[in-house]
Parts: structure tokens; sequence; C-alpha cells
């Protein structure tokens, strides 16, 4: 289950001419072998990314989906619709789509739910805001935040799900949690999981860093033992910052 892998999360980046550049410049890059590469377009290229990088190690990941299977709610996305077009992975939970987007833990509950319903990979973000870490409060936060949407699920569940823990305050800011801030939450996170589950989940679920994430730290940031990859955002929407994250691993 344990397994490196970086993905980039391109957000509202990239029209469809661009997003088609961007995968073919990073199709010609020498991606890094034992490191899983991912790119998580707009819903409207992700059928075509799906096609692109077919014969590619690249693989294609939605930003969202909506927590219902179909049905009258419109301007919507399920799940269903993801997997039709060939995508396997969608990412939930993001800090965005829960600050701007109202999304809550209830919600995520749900969506996360129906994102394995339909057999989606989930890869699940969530993280403290600037004000927990300074009252001291990010590890209670982020284990509200594991309890409210995943610990209802059933171990096997977790064969099927990615943890990414990204700080809201490093996210597009440039300020990057240090290598031993992203290592003591991972360790915590792992505990956590070890007290709802049990030692040898803990162990095998693969937890991502997030939250800017360059070519010139990802090398620290991964050798983390803790750390098994990384969500990157800012940094993924060019090919040679990209292919320098995921090169960066030591593997
Ligand atoms: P960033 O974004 O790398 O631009 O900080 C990370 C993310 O939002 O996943």
């Amino acid at each position: 289950m344990r397994r490196p892998l970086v993905a980039g999360n391109w957000k509202m980046n990239c029209d469809k001419q661009e997003s088609a550049a961007l995968i073919a410049a990073l199709k010609n890059e020498q991606l890094k072998d034992g490191v899983e590469v991912m790119v998580a377009p707009t819903f409207v290229n992700l059928a075509a990314a799906v096609d692109q990088t077919a014969s590619s190690k690249i693989s294609v990941a939605a930003q969202n989906m909506n927590q219902h299977a179909s049905g009258a709610y419109t301007g919507e996305i399920s799940g269903a619709m993801l997997k039709s077009v060939g995508v396997d992975t969608v990412i939930l939970g993001h800090s965005e789509r829960r600050a701007y987007f109202g999304e809550d833990e209830a919600l995520l509950a749900e969506k996360v739910k129906a994102a394995l319903a339909v057999g989606l990979q989930v890869i699940f973000c969530f993280g403290e805001v600037i004000e927990d870490r300074r009252a001291g409060k990010h590890f209670d936060v982020v284990a509200a935040q594991l309890k409210g949407a995943l610990y209802d699920l059933e171990e096997s569940a977790y064969e099927q799900i990615v943890l990414a823990y990204e700080p809201v305050w490093a996210i597009g800011t440039g300020e990057t949690a240090t290598p031993e801030q992203a290592q003591e939450m991972h360790a915590y996170i792992r505990s956590n999981m070890a007290a709802r589950y049990n030692d040898n989940l803990a162990q095998n679920v693969t937890i991502l860093y997030g939250g800017s994430v360059k070519p010139n730290n990802a090398a620290e940031i991964f050798g983390q033992p803790d750390v098994d990859g990384g969500l990157i955002g800012g940094a993924s929407l060019k090919a040679d910052s990209f292919t320098a994250i995921v090169n960066a691993f030591p593997v």
C-alpha cells in the first residue's frame, strides 16, 4: 500500500491547450522510476488528459466530485462520471474546497464514501490553519479532521485511500513546513491511525505532504521517514519544476 507518489494539483489553471501542452512536456521528461506520478487537471480537461497519458507512467486525478450518485444537482459531477472517462483517483477535502465552498467533515465523509463506492482512489487532504498551530492545537485539529471524515470506514477502505497533510498556512504562500514539522505531523497521523485501527494499517497508509513544495525543498521533505510523497500546487504547473520535484525523491 505505502508507495512513493507525487501528484500535481493544477487547481483552476490550464485551459484545453495549456493542459495538453503541459502533459506533452511531462511525457518528454525523464520521470524517476519507482515514483508514481499523477496530475489533476480541471474537470473539462480530464477525458483528454486520460487519453493523452494512456501510454505513459502519468495517471490522472480529479480535484473534486459530488457526494450524490446522480440526479438533479445542476453543475455537479459524480464519481461514476469520473470513472466513465477513465479517471481513477479523486482529491477530496482540499483546504480551498473547505474554505471557499464550505466543505466540512460531514460532507467529506459522504464524498469519501461515494468515491470509494464507485471504485475511485481518494487523496484525502486535511491540515490546520495558522491560528491552530500558534495555539498548539494542530494535532487536535488534524485528529478531528481524520475522525470526522474517515474513521467510520472499515480498515479495508484504506486500500483506496491516500492521505495528504497540507498545513493551510503553507499552501500557495511560499512558506513550507520544515522537514521536522512535516515528519512530526506525519508520525502523529500514523499514531492516530494506529489508535483507531492498528499498527499495520498505520505503517502502510501512504501519507503525502503538501504546501509550497518546490524543487529546492522536495528532497529534504521526501527524505523524512513518514513522508511518502507530495501534493504539489504551484510548482506542478511547469514541467521542469514538477519533474525536478518527482526526481528529488530518494528512491
Ligand atoms: P502549493 O499548493 O504547492 O501551491 O502550496 C499545494 C496544494 O494546494 O495542494
